[in-house]
């Protein structure tokens, strides 16, 4: 089985810091629930080198009620390999029950942090920057912590108005990366041109093996500025009429889905999703433990090649 920097230029493996090697093999003696010899995959962010975990988790279904189940979620997924958290000020009590899950954990420095801050105008002449500002240190109490690994401002709103603010705090130590996400194909020609214009560490997008429109639009930038790239939605969202992780009930899984180490098909769409060369880590939404083990066993093993990813989506168009 060919790996997939087989398939990149010199150029994008740089960007992707991919030069020595695929990922970071190192944590192969990680215990997974039923395969403890696969490594995992990491991919580097390519504005300073660090490697993240390429599957974490997604956190708008967090409920406060379900605190000491999530808390075992997020322990698990930590000693699994997984360690970055999606959320947004505007996840209700996603925040507030992670900030108390790791703060329960002692475990603040072993997860990446990830939120969003909050525009809350579409017109951005109405909304200054005070939303931006509330919304951040809202989200820095909820999440008990005195600095994020990422900010992004979520769905694109108030981004002029909002990215000094971000530029400042990352300058003053209070966000470590700055970023813009979006989970609609609408915004994607936007996205790619914020991502020309500001000097981003990150982007969240949408992207699935159902819908490959960010290869065409965001993707391209993404490699040639050199910025990570997150993936919101790789199961279509947790919405049951776009959920088509859903529709697979009476497919079955191809056979070679074992030489990428696939043993169900939301490995199969995830492998698909982290294995574009932009693409740095997936960040499937889920409260269950079952499918956050799944989930973060499409992080280790094999990743697809360029032909086994075209093979996949033959597979699934068909
Ligand atoms: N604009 C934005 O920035 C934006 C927009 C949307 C989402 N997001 C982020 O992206 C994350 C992912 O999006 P999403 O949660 O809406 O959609 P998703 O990840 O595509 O799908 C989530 C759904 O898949 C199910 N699921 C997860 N893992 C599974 C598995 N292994 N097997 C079977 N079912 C599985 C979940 O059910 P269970 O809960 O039962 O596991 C949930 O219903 C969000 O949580 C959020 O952090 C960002």
């Amino acid at each position: 089985m060919r790996h997939f920097k087989e398939f990149l230029s010199r150029r994008d493996a740089l960007k992707l810091g991919l030069s020595a090697g695929i990922a970071s093999w190192g944590m192969s003696s990680l215990a997974i629930a039923d395969d403890k010899s696969l490594p995992l995959i990491k991919k580097k962010i390519p504005s300073t080198g660090e490697e993240l975990t390429c599957v974490g988790i997604g956190t708008n279904s967090f409920t406060l009620a379900d605190a000491p189940n999530i808390q075992a979620v997020l322990k698990r997924m930590n000693e699994l390999g997984g360690t970055f958290i999606d959320s947004a000020s505007a996840y209700r009590e996603s925040e507030a029950t992670i900030g108390t899950a790791i703060t329960t954990l002692g475990m603040r420095n072993k997860f990446f942090i990830s939120s969003k801050i909050s525009g809350g105008e579409k017109d951005e002449k109405k909304m200054g920057d005070l939303g931006g500002v509330k919304s951040f240190d809202r989200s820095l109490e909820r999440l008990k912590t005195d600095h994020l690994d990422l900010l992004m401002v979520h769905n694109m709103l108030n981004t002029n108005g909002l990215m000094p603010k971000l530029q400042e705090w990352k300058r003053a130590g209070k966000i470590r990366y700055l970023g813009i996400s979006t989970a609609e194909n609408s915004d994607h020609q936007q996205l790619a041109a914020y991502m020309k214009k500001y000097p981003l560490d990150f982007v969240e997008v949408n992207y699935s093996i159902a819908n490959r429109e960010a290869e065409e639009t965001v993707f391209p930038v993404a490699l040639d500025k050199g910025i990570a790239v997150t993936i919101n939605v790789p199961f279509g969202g947790k919405h049951e009429e776009n959920l088509f992780l859903n529709n697979t009930g009476n497919r079955v899984l191809p056979t070679w889905a074992s030489e990428i180490d696939c043993a169900s098909w939301s490995e199969f769409l995830l492998k698909f999703v982290i294995s574009h060369p932009a693409v740095t880590l997936a960040v499937p939404g889920t409260t269950k433990m079952q499918h956050m083990e799944s989930n973060i066993k499409a992080a280790h093993g094999v990743l697809p090649d360029a032909a086994m990813r075209k093979r996949m989506a033959a597979a699934w168009d068909a």
